[in-house]
């Protein structure tokens, strides 16, 4: 692995975790979209395909401004590639992931000997476990919101409500469940992303009618963007923001227009292969430096003055 730095956590540079889909493939299918037949049958060729697209969203994140660390891949655990589902992390603190399925369940220790050595760069404080018996798929069910100072949590496919109290318990900030509604979009991150200006792009049809009237709740009319089934089902809410770009496979004319008035950029760069996984770009990143509190620019420059100078 290759750590870039404690100081990156106060660069003020979103900081990300990745691994290179060197093994990735469809080998099993734990959710809708798996369909191991087909990929076997596409040959090497979707391997090829997804090297190519997984450097493409590096590159596009990379350029955005977004400081990158990525994991060496393990053979037989395709999904590691999925990072986001390593991990909740907030404020240097890290409550590591339990999965629902047998499949995934060896890259537990993968993912807390990457945090153990994070830990020991600086660029992390504490990781800790869950309760026995609870389960979390990471920032794939339980999003940062960094506006309302809140955590979403997906639940009802992979992740438990149940893991609410634990998480904020462990990280100090609430924590609401969201019952997600369609087998198509079982983590949280498949249909919700919230921008960094506090809007959130969301596919209202994933969620349950008590997740609907939670979302109607914390976030104002004109702060919801909500996806036509279209935009859905490529994944255009599985997005990365890196400061005012929002990276994602593909979008809409209209959904990029919408964002657009919004002051963002929009850098499509596809991911087709990893659709096939159920994943895009939010699956394949993971955030490691989301705080809880909001610090002023000149509290940013001035704490990247005393990294550099340490
Ligand atoms: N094949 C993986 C799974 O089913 C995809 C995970 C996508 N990750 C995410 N954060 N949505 O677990």
């Amino acid at each position: 692995m290759n750590i870039h730095a404690p100081r990156a956590a106060t660069s003020g540079r979103p900081h990300l975790l990745m691994c290179p889909p060197r093994h990735f493939a469809v080998t099993y299918s734990i959710n809708p979209w798996m369909d191991p037949q087909s990929w076997a049958d596409r040959g090497g060729n979707l391997h090829g395909e997804a090297q190519r697209q997984w450097a493409g969203l590096r590159d596009a994140l990379a350029a955005a401004g977004a400081l990158l660390e990525t994991i060496e891949p393990a053979p037989d655990l395709p999904d590691l590639v999925f990072t986001a589902n390593a991990a909740v992390v907030l404020d240097r603190k890290v409550v590591l992931s339990r999965f629902r399925y047998p499949e995934r369940q060896k890259e537990e220790a993968i993912f807390a000997a990457v945090f153990a050595a994070l830990r020991d760069c600086g660029v992390i404080d504490d990781v800790c476990r869950l309760p026995a018996g609870v389960i979390l798929e990471g920032a794939g069910d339980c999003i940062w919101d960094a506006r309302r100072r809140l955590f979403w949590l997906g639940c009802g496919f992979r992740s438990d409500a149940s893991a609410a109290s634990f998480l904020t318990q462990q990280l100090g900030r609430p924590v609401l469940a969201l019952p997600l509604a369609q087998s198509r979009f079982y983590h949280l991150d498949t249909a919700f992303c919230v921008l960094p200006c506090g809007s959130l792009m969301y596919y209202p049809m994933a969620f349950t009618a008590a997740a609907q009237a939670a979302i109607d709740a914390h976030v104002a009319p004109e702060h919801r963007i909500a996806l036509d089934r279209a935009d859905a089902e490529r994944f255009a809410a599985n997005a990365v923001c890196v400061h005012n770009t929002i990276v994602l496979s593909s979008c809409s004319k209209s959904l990029r227009s919408a964002l657009h008035e919004r002051g963002y950029t929009v850098v499509q760069t596809p991911l087709q292969a990893f659709l096939r996984s159920g994943g895009s770009a939010c699956c394949l990143t993971l955030r490691l430096d989301h705080r809880s509190e909001v610090l002023s620019a000149r509290s940013r420059r001035r704490q990247a003055a005393a990294a550099s100078s340490g």
